[in-house]
């Protein structure tokens, strides 16, 4: 169990993010900080309450002030504003990277020592904005969205298996965006691989469902982007560098070389472990998969210019 643990933004990612942070045991304190006034405060002290219920002693503080957020070992960031219908994730780039600067220059300030897990999108842009604010190494600045992508994927995957989907392995890799690379050569059904269980048309068809999945769901709440799978996915990261598990999990990080891609950063195979990013896991591609990825890092690179 860490000793405390940060979450900035209290909005939809973040609050559920921190719920999901003391239920799982995974830090003795839990502080949520945010701009807006009484929101933090609020859901905190509610989510306090529903220690006795859940079993958890984690006290959870809502608060607008980072001094509470001292010698945090770990912050996520969910700092910024949402999608609404007909907006690309890189529509949010100027307001978002200006929000994610600030938040990056106050964690620098009061615990220079943390690792950052990056929720604000862009994703893949505002990791390179908070590595610049922070001036932490690439092991301490990490983004959270292959592992939301591949759950995208393994859900739709698994719904048309009809299999559980604790049996479908898979990764997404690449920006998060419309240009992710999801790996269908490395998709398996407990071991067994995919193209042997499902017509080709059918995965391009889950494969496309999955890139679009976040629109999707915009689609439906029109005031808002999703929040409980995007959540749930930050929090597998939390659990893994807490644990120290070495997870094998799709994040995205910063590229010196691996993939043949340097100063971007893209989702790629990730060691995650107590201290941070451990270790990019290269492995190998076919050609069309190699060539989606450098797309993929191009169209984050040409957002990355804008910042
Ligand atoms: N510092 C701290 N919090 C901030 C700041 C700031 N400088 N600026 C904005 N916020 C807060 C808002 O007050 C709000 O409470 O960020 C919160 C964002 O919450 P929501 O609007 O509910 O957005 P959410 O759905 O949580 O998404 C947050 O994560 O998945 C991404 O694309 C999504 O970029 C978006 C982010």
């Amino acid at each position: 169990m860490f000793e405390k643990i940060t979450v900035v933004g209290a909005g939809n990612v973040g609050a559920t993010a921190a719920q999901r942070i003391a239920e799982k045991h995974l830090a003795r304190t839990v502080v949520m900080v945010d701009i807006a006034e009484g929101i933090p405060q609020g859901k905190a002290l509610d989510q306090w309450q529903s220690g006795p219920v859940e079993g958890f002693d984690t006290r959870v503080i809502g608060t607008n002030d980072y001094a509470l957020a001292a010698d945090s070992e770990l912050f996520v960031v969910t700092a910024g504003i949402a999608r609404k219908p007909g907006m690309s994730r890189d529509d949010l780039v100027k307001t978002n990277a200006g929000i994610v600067q600030s938040v990056g220059e106050q964690i620098r300030a009061v615990a220079p020592k943390a690792i950052v897990i990056v929720v604000s999108n862009p994703l893949d842009v505002m990791c390179f904005v908070m590595r610049r604010a922070t001036s932490f190494p690439p092991e301490r600045v990490i983004g959270m969205a292959g592992v939301l992508d591949t759950a995208r994927y393994r859900t739709f995957l698994s719904d048309a298996l009809g299999i559980s989907v604790d049996d479908i392995q898979a990764m997404v890799l690449g920006g998060h965006g419309d240009t992710m690379v999801p790996l269908v050569s490395y998709t398996t059904v407990s071991g067994i691989p995919v193209s042997q269980l499902l017509a080709a048309e059918t995965l391009e068809a889950i494969v496309d469902r999955a890139r679009n999945g976040g629109a999707e769901i915009v689609g439906h709440l029109k005031t808002g982007s999703a929040y409980y799978a995007p959540s749930a996915a930050a929090v597998e990261m939390v659990e893994a560098i807490v644990h120290d598990r070495k997870r094998l999990l799709p994040a995205s990080a910063w590229l010196q070389g691996q993939f043949g891609l340097s100063d971007v950063y893209c989702g790629v195979p990730c060691l995650l472990g107590r201290a941070g990013l451990e270790r990019i896991v290269e492995i190998a591609l076919t050609d069309a998969e190699r060539t989606a990825l450098h797309a993929s890092a191009e169209a984050v690179r040409s957002v990355q210019a804008i910042v």
